[in-house]
C-alpha cells in the first residue's frame, strides 16, 4: 500500500535513470514519474515514436538502434535539450536512457549549471548480463503509449494486447538476442563510466535489480 502513496517533495526533482539495457530503467522510470507528478523523459522511446510516425530524426535513428549502436551525440543531445525546456519540465523530470555517454553527461551538467541547477539523483539499477538477456526475449513493447510488460514476469490480462490503450504488443526489433549482445557491450564501454561520474558528483544511489519489480520500487522510494 504504502508503495502507492505519491512521493512529495518541495523542490523540483531532476533525475537521472542508470543501467544495462532491460535493467528495468523504463519500468521504474514509469513509477517514478506517476509518484512526484514528474514526465518521464526516454529518449528510445522519443527515438520509436518518430520511426512509427516516419519523420527524418526517425529515419537517422533507425539505422544505428536497429544495429544495438548508439545514436549519435550530435542528434540526441539536441533532441534532450528541447525536451527538458517544454513547460511540464519546470518541477523536475526523470530521465531514462539519457544521458549515455560522458559526452552527454557533460552536456547536460554544463547546460544545468547555467541556470544554477543539477541533477538532484542517478538511480544506478544493477542487473547481472546473464538475467538481461532472459529479460529481453520475453519483454514486450506497446509503440503506441509506451507501455511495456514481460511475457513471464509482467504480462498483460489479454495475452499481446496493451492494458493502457488496446493496441497490439511487439517484440522490439532490438531486442532480438544477437542485438542484445552488441546493446550489452555498448552499454560497458559507453554507458557504464556514467557510473563512476555521478559518482564523483556525488548525486549516485545503486539498488540491485535483481528483486521484483515493487521491491525494486521500494528501494528507490527510501531513496527519494
Ligand atoms: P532504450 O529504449 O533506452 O533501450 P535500453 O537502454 O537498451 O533499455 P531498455 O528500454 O531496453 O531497458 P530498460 O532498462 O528500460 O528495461 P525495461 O524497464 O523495459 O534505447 C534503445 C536504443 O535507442 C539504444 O540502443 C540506442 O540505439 C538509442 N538511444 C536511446 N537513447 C540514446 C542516447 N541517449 N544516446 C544514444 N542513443 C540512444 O525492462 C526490461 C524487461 O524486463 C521488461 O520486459 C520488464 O517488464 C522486465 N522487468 C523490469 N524490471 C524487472 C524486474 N525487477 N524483474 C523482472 N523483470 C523485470
Ligand atoms: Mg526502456
Amino acid at each position: 500500500m504504502r508503495d502507492r502513496l505519491p512521493i512529495r517533495r518541495e523542490d523540483a526533482m531532476k533525475i537521472v535513470m542508470l543501467g544495462a539495457p532491460g535493467a528495468g530503467k523504463g519500468t521504474q522510470a514509469k513509477r517514478i514519474a506517476e509518484a512526484c507528478g514528474i514526465p518521464h523523459i526516454s529518449t528510445g522511446d522519443i527515438f520509436r515514436s518518430n520511426i512509427k510516425a516516419g519523420t527524418e530524426l526517425g529515419q537517422q535513428a533507425k539505422a544505428f538502434m536497429d544495429q544495438g549502436a548508439l545514436v549519435p551525440d550530435e542528434i540526441t543531445v539536441g533532441m534532450l535539450m528541447d525536451r527538458i525546456h517544454e513547460a511540464d519540465c519546470k518541477d523536475g523530470y526523470v530521465l531514462d536512457g539519457f544521458p549515455r555517454t560522458i559526452p552527454q553527461a557533460e552536456s547536460l551538467t554544463e547546460a544545468l549549471s547555467r541556470t544554477g541547477e543539477a541533477i538532484d539523483a542517478a538511480i544506478d539499477i544493477e542487473v547481472p548480463d546473464e538475467d538481461i538477456v532472459l529479460r529481453m526475449g520475453g519483454r514486450r513493447a506497446c509503440l503506441h503509449c509506451g507501455a511495456t510488460y514481460h511475457t513471464c514476469f509482467h504480462p498483460p490480462r489479454l495475452e499481446n494486447i496493451c492494458d493502457h490503450c488496446g493496441h497490439e504488443l511487439v517484440l522490439r526489433d532490438d531486442d532480438k538476442p544477437e542485438t542484445v549482445k552488441t546493446r550489452l557491450e555498448v552499454y560497458h564501454a559507453h554507458t557504464y563510466p556514467l557510473i563512476a561520474y555521478y559518482r564523483a558528483a556525488g548525486v549516485l544511489h545503486e539498488v540491485d535489480g535483481t528483486k521484483n519489480m515493487d521491491q525494486v520500487f521500494a528501494e528507490i522510494r527510501e531513496i527519494l
